[in-house]
């Protein structure tokens, strides 16, 4: 997909092609060639109790995984049992093992098979394949995430990024509220948004009154970059890790917000919004204190621009130097990935 090329300069570079957005073929290709091998978000690490199914990537992806603790021990593991298939464990319960509730085949915490009912006689069995997969997994920040095939360690990714428990972002968070925006837009119209302060004077006169937009400043590193809004004062207003290609974490006086943006076509995405406080007492303060108006701003421009770049005097555009490096790096990402055999 030699198609897919964005210049390294800036300067020179013009943006994704618009056949990215608009094409069903390439909304697939993105499918294994970015989403099969990206991270995904899972959680807080202390909110595993025992056993909890989740799903990567829901309507999309669609993949069922168990988290299962066995003591200080996290494992993300198929939910599927090697047997028949079922879906193993349907809702977040306590127990020391996993038992397939069809025929009762049963299951280690950390996916080691143990036994099956009136399997006496089988030849070759039991054998490594009869195990539950275990998925690569990692925390940071105290948050877990799991893939199926990593493009890089973890570790890797967030390696260059500055540390959140500074100025910004409490230790201890708790989940405070869970919602689900319906956007009607390609999930990297949604992304690409996000990673540029550019349009803050224009579309967010509200947070444009708390964020100076002369100080605003974006660092990208290998597969990850962040934004930092100061307010007037010089202190953090609000600071918005992105990690490649659908993950948003922003940090702010009070807490974090997580942003996961899931595809479900060419033409929607649904973005969940994960709200963890730390801090009850300075709910309200810094850049996050309106999130659902400033969501509802970018969703219009958003789903004007997805509008817009079916058009067919429109191909592509150029970046400014001083204010898309955010959107830049993401483009290039995304056409390198594209690009891979
Ligand atoms: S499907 Fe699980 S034991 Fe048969
Ligand atoms: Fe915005």
């Amino acid at each position: 997909m030699q198609h897919f090329i964005v210049d390294p300069d800036i300067r020179k570079a013009k943006t994704l092609p618009s056949d990215f957005y608009t094409d069903e073929q390439f909304f697939e290709v993105s499918k294994e060639k970015i989403f099969a091998r990206a991270w995904h978000f899972l959680g807080r690490a202390d909110e595993i109790e025992s056993l909890k199914p989740a799903t990567l990537l829901p309507g999309f992806l669609d993949e069922p995984v168990l988290l299962s603790r066995d003591g200080a021990t996290i494992s993300c593991l198929s939910n599927v049992c090697t047997h028949r298939g079922k879906i193993l464990v349907e809702e977040a319960c306590k127990a020391n093992l996993i038992r397939c509730g069809y025929h009762g085949r049963r299951f280690a915490l950390d996916g080691k098979f143990l036994s099956m009912p009136e399997f006496d006689g089988v030849v070759d069995f039991p054998t490594e394949r009869d195990d539950l997969k275990k998925l690569p997994l990692a925390e940071w920040n105290g948050f877990l995430f799991a893939s199926l095939e990593s493009f890089a360690e973890f570790g890797e990714i967030v390696a260059d990024l500055p540390a959140t428990d500074g100025d910004l972002g409490p230790a201890v968070l708790k989940l405070r509220s869970a919602k689900e925006y319906e956007v009607q837009a390609h999930w990297a119209l949604y992304c690409e948004n996000y990673l540029e302060g550019f349009h803050i004077p224009f579309v967010h006169k509200g947070l444009n009154e708390i964020v100076d937009y002369g100080t605003y400043a974006t660092e990208t590193f290998r597969y990850s970059s962040v934004q930092t809004g100061f307010d007037d004062a010089g202190n953090v207003a609000g600071r918005y890790v992105f990690i490649f290609p659908n993950l948003m974490f922003n940090f702010y006086p009070w807490g974090v917000s997580v942003n996961v943006v899931r595809p479900v076509s060419r033409t929607k995405s649904v973005v969940e919004f994960l709200t963890y406080v730390g801090d009850e007492s300075k709910l309200g303060e810094g850049a996050g204190a309106d999130l659902h108006s400033v969501e509802l701003e970018d969703e219009a421009v958003v789903e004007s621009v997805q509008k817009g770049i079916r058009s067919r005097f429109y191909s592509h555009g150029r970046y400014s130097p001083t204010r898309e490096q955010g959107t830049h790096h993401f483009h290039r990402l995304i056409a390198e990935f594209m690009r891979l055999a």
